[in-house]
């Protein structure tokens, strides 16, 4: 008689081993500047909140889904441009012996566009860096399941707060990866310090830089990107109050908020906010505010480059040797800058 099946019976494919990750959790007294931030900008004459409140587990998932929207041409752009560059790209960080890097992704959300570059750049040590951590540890896995041999160290942090990573992370041959133009949320002040800092040696340890950035267009064009059709950027918009009521106990309601987005053309920056459509209160603990119709949160600045300002931009933080690359309607660069 045949003994009885078991699950050994059926194996099942091979399964990768979870990648390393660490959350570096901010301390108490970090988590409660953050708030005290958060509610600051809110009573704020001019109210605003920080773009990274985007970025809860909805969040990431709304932003995938505008890298898909026929209005919003960053993504698919950048990614035309690494298919069309991979091999020059490489030939720059092999240059400076960089043949097997340690590749930082920061911002790497579903991990997309690393995972097309790290078979033409080879990283001894892939890291990708989120502020929303529970997606990231899904993309994370994902990107070990294609890459089942690479050393990958996820981390969950917030990076606007600083470059010191965990030890975890290799010392040696840093080459921060940041594309989609995320750089374009800092001021270009802020962009300066937050590119010195990382270009310091002794700070982020970097030795070159591999980033994206959008360039100035014709506003028509930005600002479809910034207000689809479909309402898919509305939405991401408005999530960010589902966020903050969260975060804060408040108690935005969304169907009395509308989304605008707009071309700044004297700061060169798209900027979105959500607009009151009527008169209301908000409640948070301890505070309160009241909105008058038309009255608007600030949520976002998404800076335009030109390739000559992005250059100078790097030369003034202490990049050297900058390269980039371009789609031929110069709609968006890829830059590399070595240390
Ligand atoms: C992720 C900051 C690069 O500015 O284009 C997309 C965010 N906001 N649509 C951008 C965003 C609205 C995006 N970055």
């Amino acid at each position: 008689m045949k003994p009885p099946l078991t699950l050994s019976d059926f194996p099942l494919a091979p399964t990768a081993a979870a990648p390393q990750f660490i959350h570096l959790d901010s301390d108490s007294s970090d988590r409660s500047d953050a708030l005290q931030a958060l509610s600051d900008g809110l009573s704020a004459e001019a109210a605003r909140v920080s773009p990274k409140y985007f970025y809860n587990a909805l969040g990431s998932k709304l932003f995938e889904a505008i890298t898909g929207l026929a209005e919003y041409y960053p993504t698919r752009t950048e990614a035309a441009i690494f298919e069309a560059s991979h091999a020059q790209i490489a030939a720059a960080l092999a240059q400076r012996g960089l043949q097997n890097p340690c590749l930082i992704d920061l911002g790497a959300g579903n991990c997309a566009k690393a995972m097309a570059l790290i078979p033409h750049l080879r990283p001894r040590q892939y890291v990708p860096v989120d502020i929303s951590v529970d997606f990231l540890k899904d993309a994370a896995a994902q990107v070990q399941m294609s890459f089942p041999a690479l050393d990958i160290v996820g981390v969950g942090m917030d990076f606007s707060a600083g470059l010191t990573l965990p030890p975890q992370v290799q010392s040696e041959d840093r080459v921060f990866f940041y594309p989609g133009s995320s750089l374009g949320n800092f001021r270009p002040d802020e962009a300066l310090l937050f590119l010195s800092d990382m270009a310091n040696p002794a700070r982020g340890q970097a030795r070159g830089l591999l980033l994206g950035i959008d360039l100035v267009k014709d506003p028509a064009t930005l600002e479809a990107a910034y207000d689809d059709a479909l309402g898919v950027t509305a939405a991401f918009n408005k999530n960010l109050l589902l966020n903050v009521n969260d975060a804060l106990q408040s108690n935005f309601d969304l169907r009395q908020w509308r989304h605008v987005a707009l071309f700044n053309a004297v700061q060169s920056r798209i900027e979105m906010h959500l607009e009151a459509v009527c008169e209301l209160n908000v409640r948070w603990p301890g505070q309160q505010r009241r909105f008058s119709a038309g009255e608007r949160i600030h949520t976002e600045n998404s800076y335009k480059y030109t390739l000559d300002g992005m250059s100078t931009l790097l030369q003034l933080a202490g990049f050297r040797q900058i390269e980039h690359w371009t789609d031929s309607q110069q709609r968006f660069a890829v830059f590399w800058a070595a240390v």
